[in-house]
């Protein structure tokens, strides 16, 4: 499966999770996880889906070794920030203990970052063959 599509179905799963648990807050009236909430359309849902456009106008003849690290960064580094936020917003773990993890988690996600816009930069200066 292409990267582009592969953001795109992450991109829509954590749409899914991410307006369920907007619908949740707003059923119980409980916005305690509205910065997870946030963080899962933003940079789950949204982030993602502007990689998947990146990838498909962009991107089409990428590095598949830099892509597929670029898109494990991105998405694990995405993962253990929700789970992370989840646990602290819930007041499940506290902040010294999971603060380092989402320290390293938002590293990766900005890691992500620099990957694509290398990638970017870089495919404009190969002649395009059409
Ligand atoms: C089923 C759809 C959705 C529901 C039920 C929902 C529900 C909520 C609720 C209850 C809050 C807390 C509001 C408050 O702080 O008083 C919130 C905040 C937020 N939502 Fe959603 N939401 C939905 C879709 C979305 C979408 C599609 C996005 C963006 C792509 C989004 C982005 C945000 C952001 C950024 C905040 C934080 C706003 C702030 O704290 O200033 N939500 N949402
Ligand atoms: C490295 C990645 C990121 C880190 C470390 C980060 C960190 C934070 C922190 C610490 C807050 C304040 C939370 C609080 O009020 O207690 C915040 C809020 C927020 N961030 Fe991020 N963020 C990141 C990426 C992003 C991205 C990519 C977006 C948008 C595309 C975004 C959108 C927001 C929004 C809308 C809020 C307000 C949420 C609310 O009040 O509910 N963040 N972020």
């Amino acid at each position: 499966m292409t990267l582009d599509r592969k953001y795109l179905i992450c991109g829509l799963v954590y749409a899914l999770a991410g307006m369920g648990l907007g619908i949740f807050m707003a059923k119980t009236a409980n916005i305690g996880q509205h910065v997870t909430h946030a963080h899962i359309m933003l940079v789950g849902f949204a982030v993602s889906l502007i990689y998947a456009i990146i990838y498909k106008l962009w991107l089409v003849n990428a590095n598949r070794r830099l892509a597929v690290l670029q898109f494990f960064t991105h998405q694990v580094g995405s993962l253990v920030m929700f789970v992370g936020l989840f646990l602290l917003y819930g007041g499940y773990m506290p902040e010294a203990q999971i603060g380092p993890v989402l320290g390293l988690a938002s590293f990766a996600v900005l890691t992500g970052v620099v990957l694509i816009l290398a990638m970017v930069v870089t495919a404009g200066k190969v002649p395009n063959p059409a």
